[in-house]
C-alpha cells in the first residue's frame, strides 16, 4: 500500500498510475488472505484455544506495529489518510477532481480502476474487521480482551471505514 501511493504521488505519468493500480489491487488480495486465515482460527476447539490463551499474557493484536501503519494509511475521520490523498493528487495532476471520476467512470480509464481499487480496499478492510469480531465473539464471548479492552464491545466500536469520500460518491455515478 505504501508502494502504491508513493507510484501515485505527482508527478505520476500514465505509467506510474498503472503501477499504483497493480499495488492496490494486490493489496486487496493480502487482506483478503488474511481475512481467511482468521477462519482457520475459528473453527480451533475451545479447549485448545484455552490451553495457549494465558502465554499470552497481556500482549495484544492492539499492539501491532503494522496495523497501525494500515490506519495511518487509511487515516480516520479527520484526516484522509496518506494512500485517498496520493489518489487525489493523482487526479488532479491528471485534470479530474474525485467527484469527477466517480461520476464519469469508466470514461476516466486508470483513474476509474484506482477508485475501484480503493472501494474493494475499503470492503477488504472492513471485512476483515467483521471477520475478527466474529472470531473473538465465539471465543472469548464477553470476557475481556488480554490487551486490557472490554473485548466485543470495543472492538464493535472500531469497525471504521476508510474512504468516506468514494463510499459518499457511490450514488452519484452516471447510468451506462
Ligand atoms: C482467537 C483469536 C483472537 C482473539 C480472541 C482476539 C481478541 C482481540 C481483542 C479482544 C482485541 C481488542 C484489544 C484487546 O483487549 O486485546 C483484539 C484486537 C486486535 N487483534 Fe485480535 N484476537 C484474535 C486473533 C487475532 C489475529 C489472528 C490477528 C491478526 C492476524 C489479530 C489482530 C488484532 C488487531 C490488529 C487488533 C486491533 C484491532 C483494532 O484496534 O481495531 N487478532 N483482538
Amino acid at each position: 500500500m505504501d508502494a502504491a501511493a508513493e507510484a501515485l504521488l505527482p508527478p505520476c505519468d500514465p505509467h506510474d498510475l498503472e503501477l499504483g493500480l497493480e499495488f492496490l489491487l494486490r493489496s486487496v488480495d493480502v487482506l483478503r488472505v488474511l481475512q481467511q486465515q482468521l477462519l482457520v482460527l475459528e473453527r480451533l476447539p475451545l479447549r485448545y484455544f484455552a490451553e495457549f490463551r494465558a502465554y499470552l499474557d497481556t500482549a495484544s493484536g492492539a499492539q501491532s506495529a503494522q496495523f497501525r501503519r494500515l490506519t495511518a494509511l487509511f487515516g480516520n475521520s479527520h484526516d484522509q489518510g496518506s494512500l485517498y490523498e496520493a489518489f487525489a493528487a493523482a487526479a488532479e495532476y491528471h485534470g479530474r477532481s474525485v467527484d469527477e471520476v466517480c461520476r464519469r467512470g469508466v470514461e476516466t480509464g486508470v483513474l476509474h480502476r484506482l477508485a475501484e481499487g480503493l472501494v474493494d480496499l475499503d470492503n477488504g478492510y472492513w471485512h476483515w474487521k467483521v471477520a475478527h469480531l466474529a472470531l473473538v465473539s465465539k471465543m472469548i464471548g464477553e470476557q475481556s480482551g488480554t490487551g486490557g479492552s472490554s473485548g466485543v464491545d470495543f472492538l464493535a466500536r472500531r469497525v471504521t471505514r476508510p474512504f468516506p469520500e468514494l463510499r459518499r460518491l457511490r450514488g452519484k455515478v452516471h447510468h451506462a
